[in-house]
């Protein structure tokens, strides 16, 4: 999977990303990560990208003619025929969660573009933009962040990346429940021991145990959640 990043940051979004699981899974051939300076396709001679909205307001915006043509040369270099999707990432958007995560990953070619300053002039957005995505209710200062942010999750659906296949799905999300505690050595520690049935060997009972812990802590720390999972039991009776 090719991820392609229009971003005025491209060292932010490169030096975020190339450690651990997902640098491993660039080094493998399984993912590739390149960042576009949008900076390097502006026409303007002293190299600016923003400029005063009209009508006025707080602010500068970042053009349409750098965006679009940074976009072009991405999608020139995309052998697909296919218009790959553009996801924006603005707090205005549909709010990112694991099953958007598990489809995108599904995807040959994904470009994000990050935004900065107050905003991206509309026009371009309604020219490129195919999914507008925010990573929750509260306003960052760039793009660059919630779309590492989405990479990183995507990325690790990706087949292959995770080096257990099936640990991506047996967590947090799955099903509409969180996942369940985990202990590691030693046995006790400041006081605290490791729950006897995980010790046990006996794994339909350890099984149970990790469900019903994971229903225990869906329901206190997110009932939304817990509705969820009690619903889709009800409807799968
Ligand atoms: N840009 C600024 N804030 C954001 C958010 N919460 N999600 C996505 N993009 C953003």
């Amino acid at each position: 999977m090719n991820f392609h990043i229009l971003t005025l940051f491209p060292e932010m979004v490169l030096n975020g990303l190339n450690t651990s699981i997902i640098g491993r899974a660039c080094e493998k051939g399984l993912l590739s990560i390149e960042a576009i300076n949008i900076r390097d396709f502006t026409k303007d001679k002293h190299k600016k990208v923003d400029d005063y909205p009209y009508g006025g307001g707080a602010g500068m915006l970042m053009q349409a003619q750098p965006i679009y043509d940074a976009y072009l040369d991405v999608v020139s270099r995309i052998p697909t025929r296919q218009r790959p999707r553009v996801i924006y990432v603005t707090p205005q958007g549909s709010v990112f969660h694991q099953d958007m995560a598990k489809s995108l990953a599904n995807e040959q070619d994904l470009i994000f573009l990050c935004g900065h300053y107050e905003g991206v002039d509309e026009r371009v957005l309604e020219e490129i933009v195919t999914d507008y995505v925010s990573i929750g209710d509260y306003v960052l200062t760039g793009g660059e962040l919630p779309a590492m942010v989405m990479i990183d999750a995507i990325s690790r659906m990706v087949p292959g990346v995770l080096s257990n296949e099936d640990s991506g799905e047996t967590e947090s999300f799955h099903d509409h429940l969180l996942e369940y505690p985990q202990y590691s050595r030693p046995e006790e520690w400041h006081e605290k021991k490791v729950p006897e049935v995980l010790l046990s060997g006996h794994h339909a009972n350890i099984e149970k145990w990790r469900l019903e812990k994971s229903i225990e802590r869906t329901k206190e720390r997110r009932p939304d959640l817990y509705e969820k999972y009690r619903k889709s039991l009800e409807e799968n009776q």
